[in-house]
């Protein structure tokens, strides 16, 4: 299971890097606006941490405008994945920036069927949002569920990339269904290393320790 980072912050970002935890970052207008950044600039800086691909978003609605501000950053580094909306044009524009070579991450997924025309258009990623779903009273792990069991009936090479993570019990139940990815804010795979009974125990380790008067070096 790959973990992505799920952030526009260059430092949080970098603070992951190189600890085995980040295998790639996706970003959303809303994240690079919170950076008060130049999207040019922080996809690039964003890039040159991880090797892993690195979601970047359209953010015009229209398919000409879609395509044309998808090769622009693309072209920002080689380890970019276009991000584009599940819409018409959207799912055209994947199929066109597809069949140029590049990686691209359909995101905004809130139902199967919809994951279904993301990869039928070769997508390399499908972004089905749990959080959101939950927000409203449905089932967002249950859509991860229903994409998962859809793309292995069909040998589909898009990966499931779940979004909107809230909290640790969201990577677990999608790590048990075999999602291929998960993206989430640092502060949850910051909350996933953390257990009450491994902070009790490593408290008696330590005193206990001390009372012996040893030191291992
Ligand atoms: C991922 O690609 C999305 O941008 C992100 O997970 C959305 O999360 P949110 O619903 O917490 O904003």
């Amino acid at each position: 299971m790959k973990f992505f980072v799920d952030s526009a912050d260059v430092a949080e970002i970098k603070s992951l890097a190189g600890t085995g935890l980040m295998d790639g970052v996706t970003t959303n207008p809303s994240l690079i606006a919170k950076s008060g950044r130049k999207i040019s600039e922080v996809i690039a800086e964003i890039c040159a941490l991880t090797e892993g691909p690195v979601s970047a978003e359209v953010t015009a609605t229209d398919l000409d405008t879609m395509l044309r501000e998808g090769r622009y950053l693309r072209d920002i580094a080689k380890n970019v994945a276009v991000k584009v909306p599940l819409t018409e044009a959207g799912l055209r524009a994947c199929k066109a920036l597809s069949d140029e070579g590049t990686k691209v991450n359909v995101t905004l997924c809130f139902s199967a069927p919809q994951a279904l025309l993301a990869a039928k258009a070769g997508a390399a990623f499908i972004s089905p949002f749990i959080g959101r779903l939950d927000d409203i009273g449905e089932d967002g792990i249950q859509l991860i569920r229903d994409v998962v069991t859809i793309y292995r009936n069909y040998n589909f090479g898009t990966e499931v990339l779940a979004a909107s993570i809230r909290h640790p019990v969201h990577v677990l139940q999608c790590a048990k269904i075999g999602a291929h990815v998960a993206t989430m804010p640092p502060a949850v795979i910051k909350a996933l290393v953390k257990h009450p009974l491994t902070d009790r125990g490593l408290d008696q380790f330590t005193a206990d320790w001390a009372k012996t008067g040893q030191s291992i070096l």
